[in-house]
């Protein structure tokens, strides 16, 4: 097997605990375990440390079937992050010489495994001025005959945006037709602005794998639980590889994750989400408005996550290295996402995070703007 670095998720590793301003995160800003344990009326002290049950506890996978219309305890897998879910996914579906279709731009993930797997990656485009979605006809010429996998990520990640019915009845009719599987990682549902939650794949789709986490919208990135929902056939087939992963999920973990998603809990864990990022949105617009002559964004969908795109004479790597070597703060350049002259801003951690790192982006931009400015002719 091949191996691609994972550019976004090094960048962040390497530099996200040792920067002033984090604006590189992607969800909101993480509950503490007394915060937890409060709002759920939970005291995990008596917790017996053992293995637990290695697919999830049965009460922990039923109130995650139970996010899924139809779905069954059994056609669920609880995995370390949905990063551990869309690993086994893609390790399970996908073998050198397959064809797989990746909806872009999109989390490196899936692109970095299926390429090391040895797979055919075609891209599907989301394009900007269609406010990020495939052009009417592109999923139908994008998934041909042969293709093994279709992947969405939706709500999207860098973008924020939610694919419209008529996008998603498109990819799903194209990836019928192929015989597809269509991998949805919706890691960011739950997280919308406004509105109802964004409608699962579970629901329109057949040969469906839905993955999520308690990581974004739900601001318990730290318990690292994740899930896969899919059929009991293929369900069985990635928990017998998850044998070879993490084998079983924290305990610890799976008890307090389970306390989260019980109804009311998960109700006012989902509630907190909105109320920041309603509010930190409005600090993000306005800061938007006053540099409107540099940067163009479509305010998210779904996700403390909004994509801008700039016109300076800098590429998005160098505008990223010279934010944070000059500036103490970390946003992600739009190139980890294959979109040069773009970078993601993460909203959703405290104000004062926020505040500070907008403020010294925009002492970057005015530098670079000037810069502009002097050398045009
Ligand atoms: C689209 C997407 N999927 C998966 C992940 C992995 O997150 P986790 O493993 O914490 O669920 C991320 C993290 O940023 C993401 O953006």
């Amino acid at each position: 097997m091949r191996f691609r670095p994972f550019e976004m998720e090094r960048w962040q590793s390497l530099w996200e605990n040792r920067v002033r301003y984090n604006l590189s995160e992607s969800g909101v800003s993480p509950f503490s375990l007394s915060e937890l344990s409060e709002l759920t009326g939970t005291d995990p002290a008596g917790t017996v440390l053992g293995y637990g049950h290695t697919e999830g506890s049965p009460l922990l996978r039923e109130r995650i079937a139970a996010l899924y219309p139809g779905a069954t305890p059994e056609e669920v897998l609880v995995t370390s992050g949905s990063a551990e879910a869309n690993f086994v996914a893609c390790w399970s579906l996908i073998e050198a010489g397959d064809r797989v279709v990746i909806v872009t731009p999109t989390y490196g993930q899936t692109p970095g495994l299926a390429e090391s797997l040895g797979a055919e990656v075609v891209e599907l485009p989301l394009e900007e001025d269609r406010g990020w979605q495939p052009a009417p006809g592109a999923a139908a010429s994008a998934i041909g005959p042969g293709t093994r996998l279709v992947v969405i990520t939706n709500p999207n990640n860098p973008t924020g945006a939610v694919l419209t019915p008529s996008s998603m009845a498109e990819i799903i009719e194209a990836a019928e037709r192929a015989g597809a599987w269509i991998l949805a990682d919706e890691v960011y549902r739950g997280a919308e602005l406004a509105g109802p939650e964004t409608e699962s794949l579970w629901d329109g789709a057949r040969r469906v794998i839905v993955t999520a986490s308690l990581s974004k919208a739900y601001g318990l990135p730290g318990l690292r639980i994740g899930w896969l929902v899919a059929d009991r056939g293929f369900r069985d087939e990635v928990w017998a590889r998850k044998d070879y992963t993490t084998i079983t999920p924290s305990v610890l973990c799976d008890r307090l994750a389970t306390a989260a998603l019980e109804t009311e809990n998960r109700a006012k864990i989902l509630a907190r989400t909105r109320e920041i990022l309603v509010r930190h949105l409005s600090i993000l617009d306005a800061w938007a408005a006053a540099h409107a002559e540099v940067l163009r964004y479509r305010p998210p969908d779904a996700g403390a996550i909004a994509l801008f795109g700039y016109d300076l004479p800098v590429g998005s790597a160098e505008l990223a290295e010279r934010l944070k070597g000059e500036r103490d703060t970390l946003l992600v350049p739009g190139i980890h996402f294959g979109l040069e002259g773009h970078f993601r801003v993460g909203f959703g951690y405290s104000e004062e995070q926020l505040r500070g790192g907008l403020e010294a982006l925009s002492s970057l931009l005015s530098e670079l703007t000037e810069t502009r400015i002097a050398s045009s002719p």
